[in-house]
């Protein structure tokens, strides 16, 4: 048996799941694992990721060398390796068993690991290059870029990190740059279409958004069939007879930032084939640029520019949202997509490299150097000032990652002036304006520095004899 050669006790880190790890749930969220595809939960430890997948009507089984050694191991399209690698604690045979995980992998392997931001959370003693705990387990914890160019060295292929400590190697470079495309323009939502005249109603909305019309195989199946006594100059006159012009001249601006900036996040996580790019951008290099050396000439240049100090400031000062202070520009999540397309490269090669974490509120792109955190603000909607409780950073240079919990802390940093990180139509603007203004009145901005953080904001508050209802300023009573 293979746990008699092991120098601790790996059976016992494997927990009782009572629902989907978060790399199984990702994988999920993320459209690698998807019905009709068989999934292999290698090291599957209690089998609690397996059952839940069943139950999803997933075709998932499980192999693990101690819980579940009977399973007969065979190819999977894709093959989950959760936690691991962290408790291997000899390195040769942790690379092993990484490779033998790709080895079944027939599209994907999803590979995770626990992160050294949870050091404390680890005691044990110095054991090979990890610790050994007093339950005699072992952990090594990795580095979250560290995990992802781990992967790509024994896999031999480009990977993206979907989350932090979660990381996707493909088998072929379609299924990647399909990911990277949907990670960029999440799948086109069409309208409902019940008949001929609502199917045509979605085309026309599809080329307003998309700047072009669709081409078939790009249409969902029922609404094709709808279509499909219609010929295609029928279709097109249609839409040309139907369709806003502004807004179709809009979409083709739209679509074509994206396919540059999708060109250029392929380019940084290395660029593949034209054959291998979706179908969908390659009609889209078709349809607006000379050819996809020029498309290709264009996105290079873009990823250049991000090296530009200058350029980046100037983008960042020219951008219609966010809130600029002197070293960094703030959004919120809701308003990234309306960032000039260089700030989106530049908050997209840094998810790739490190992951965007689960939970997040509002993104930080830095100017001096090249540093991207997303910090979490989970009462951002209902909280006039929400606290921070997390932040995650990535350095590009380095891609050094560091993590920060404020759930100890007793003197949070807290936001103001909520407004500037969303976009100006954003529907909770005018509330959150119409609450600074007063703010401002009562003499709460009067001094800065004191009010960045929860108790400097309280004696603030006193001090101006005012306290908060919802989003309201109201005068505070003296016994409050
Ligand atoms: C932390 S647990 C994770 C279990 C499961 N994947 C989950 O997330 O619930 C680690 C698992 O790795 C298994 N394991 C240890 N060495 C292994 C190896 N060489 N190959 C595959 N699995 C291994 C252990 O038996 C244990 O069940």
């Amino acid at each position: 048996m293979v746990q008699q050669t092991w120098h601790s006790d790996r059976r016992l880190t494997a927990i009782s799941r009572a629902s989907l790890s978060v790399p199984a749930r990702q994988a999920m969220v993320d459209k690698q694992v998807l019905p009709g595809l068989t999934v292999l939960d290698y090291g599957c430890g209690r089998g609690g990721d397996v059952r839940a997948l069943q139950q999803l009507n997933f075709r998932a089984v499980g192999w693990d060398p101690f819980y579940q050694a009977d399973t007969t191991l065979e190819p999977a399209d894709v093959v989950l390796l959760t936690y691991v690698l962290n408790v291997i604690e000899d390195p040769r045979e942790r690379r092993k068993t990484l490779q033998e995980a790709w080895d079944l992998a027939g599209t994907v392997l999803v590979a995770s690991a626990r992160l050294t931001w949870e050091k404390s959370k680890v005691k044990g003693e110095a054991f090979g290059d990890g610790l050994l705990t007093s339950r005699q387990t072992f952990q090594y914890l990795f580095g979250a870029s560290e995990l992802r160019a781990y992967v790509e060295n024994v896999t031999g292929v480009r990977t993206v990190s979907a989350a932090p400590g979660v990381v996707y190697a493909f088998k072929d470079d379609r299924a990647r740059l399909s990911y990277l495309a949907r990670r960029i323009v999440p799948d086109a939502e069409w309208l409902e279409s019940e008949d001929t005249t609502s199917a045509i109603a979605a085309v026309i909305d599809y080329a307003e958004r998309h700047g072009r019309l669709p081409r078939m195989e790009e249409v969902p199946q029922p609404m094709a069939e709808l279509l499909s006594h219609l010929r295609p100059n029928e279709i097109r006159r249609l839409v040309r007879d139907s369709a806003d012009p502004r807004k179709i001249e809009e979409g083709v601006k739209r679509t074509t930032l994206n396919t540059l900036l999708f060109l250029a996040v392929e380019l940084f996580n290395g660029r593949g084939p034209f054959s291998s790019v979706p179908l969908g951008v390659q009609l889209d290099v078709r349809a607006f640029f000379s050819s996809y050396k020029e498309a290709c000439q264009r996105s290079d240049r873009l990823l250049l520019k991000l090296r530009d100090d200058a350029y980046l400031r100037g983008a960042m000062s020219a951008s219609a949202v966010g809130k600029l202070t002197p070293t960094a520009l703030y959004l919120h999540q809701r308003a990234l997509d309306r960032m000039p397309t260089v700030l989106r490269l530049y908050e997209h090669c840094a998810s790739i490299a490190a992951g965007r974490p689960q939970a997040w509120t509002l993104v930080k792109l830095q100017y001096q150097g090249r540093a991207v955190s997303w910090l979490d603000y989970p009462d951002f909607d209902t909280d006039p000032h929400p606290r921070i409780l997390s932040s995650y950073q990535v350095e590009l240079k380095t891609l050094e990652t560091s993590h920060t919990s404020y759930t100890e802390s007793r003197n949070r940093p807290l936001l103001h002036r909520k407004h500037e990180f969303l976009t100006p139509e954003d529907p909770d603007v005018a509330r959150y304006r119409r609450l600074t203004a007063a703010e401002v009145r009562a003499g709460l901005y009067e001094y800065p520095h004191l009010i960045g953080t929860e108790n400097g904001w309280e004696a603030e508050l006193n001090r101006c004899g005012r306290a908060l209802r919802g989003h309201r300023l109201v005068r505070a009573h003296r016994d409050e």
